[in-house]
């Protein structure tokens, strides 16, 4: 990881990126949630490079990105729970966890040898235009190294990486600014959220009914490990103003003006899309502890909440 790789735009650059991904390198890839560090799916040498860079425990599986419903479905079953939720949300921020297809073109060794696969189609043009040159599944986990903040410029990829990726993509900021909301919709189980993301709950089960809490089974998504998603600096949650050697982190109207504030207007939408590149800007800061106001639970805030707790746990060496 010395030298910095290209960060590059436009036709030529996606025809670079499918040359990459074919020789089993890495791409920093832009989405509508954040970027995405892409390797090709179905080659395990390739995977196995991807949970390399990033520093990630073998055994967290990772979300296969496919360009379209039709090409979902060779990777994996989708009963029509699933089929229900694709066709409202697709392309965008929703991954659903489905049983893996018999001839899923995905390796073991994404899906951690899971008998279940992650799958979604992302909305983002230049993520659904390179998904269609390469013309397979690409593995993809948000490009930040394990257990850090998720990158939403394609500038934060390469200084993450430097030349273990071998091109970035530039699709500006994301949009979104969080990951993607994890549905689960198994065999003789409820439908469950697994992780709260881009899509408020209420808009999920407005199709799915209420969605159950993540079950106590084998699997576990490094998105549920009690530290993640953390920034160098501490967080103190729910601050009203800041002590001694602290920097706030604002929200809504009652914030200093002089404060970073993820949304005066106390919008969750805004506040998502700003919540990783601020975080950013104010551990580079130096700062010993970030404070954050207090955030509601509704719309977004579910998920910007569920990051938040995450950053602010104790660290126990590494996260996920
Ligand atoms: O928005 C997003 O989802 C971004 C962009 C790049 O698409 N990707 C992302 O990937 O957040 P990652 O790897 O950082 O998080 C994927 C989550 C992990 O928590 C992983 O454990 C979970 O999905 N996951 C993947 N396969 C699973 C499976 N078969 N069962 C349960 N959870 C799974
Ligand atoms: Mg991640």
């Amino acid at each position: 990881m010395s030298s910095s790789p290209p960060i590059l735009e436009g036709r030529a650059a996606i025809e670079r990126a499918v040359g990459a991904l074919r020789d089993a390198q890495l791409v920093g890839m832009p989405t509508e949630t954040v970027y995405g560090l892409a390797a090709d799916a179905a080659n395990a040498t390739a995977v196995a490079r991807l949970y390399a860079a990033k520093g990630r425990p073998r055994f967290n599986p990772l979300i296969s990105h496919v360009a379209s419903l039709e090409a979902a479905a060779a990777e994996g079953e989708l009963d029509e729970r699933a089929n229900a939720l694709a066709m409202r949300f697709w392309p965008g921020p929703l991954t659903l966890v489905v049983p893996v297809a018999a001839m899923a073109r995905t390796c073991d060794l994404a899906r951690a040898g899971l008998e279940t696969i992650a799958l979604r189609v992302p909305r983002h043009p230049l993520a659904l235009e390179l998904l269609g040159a390469f013309g397979g599944p690409l593995s993809a986990p948000s490009a930040n190294p394990s257990g850090r903040l998720s990158p939403t410029r394609a500038e934060d990829v390469a200084d993450a990486f430097g030349d273990s990726v071998a091109l970035v993509l530039d699709g500006g900021p994301s949009a979104a600014g969080i990951e993607s909301s994890i549905v689960s919709l198994l065999p003789g189980e409820p439908a469950r959220l697994l992780r709260p993301g881009a899509i408020p709950r209420e808009a999920l089960e407005a199709i799915t009914g209420r969605l159950q809490a993540p079950g106590g089974g084998a699997v576990s998504a490094p998105g549920q490990l009690a530290s993640h998603y953390a920034p160098r600096a501490g967080i103190r949650l729910n601050a009203n103003r800041v002590r001694a050697g602290e920097v706030l982190l604002g929200f809504g109207g009652a914030a200093p003006k002089d404060a970073l504030n993820l949304s005066p207007s106390g919008d969750t939408v805004e506040a998502a899309a700003n919540l990783y590149r601020m975080l950013r800007e104010l551990d580079a800061s130096g700062a010993g502890t970030i404070a954050v106001m207090p955030i509601p639970e509704a719309g977004l805030g579910e998920a910007i909440n569920d990051r938040l707790r995450r950053a602010a746990a104790p660290r126990r060496g590494g996260g996920a």
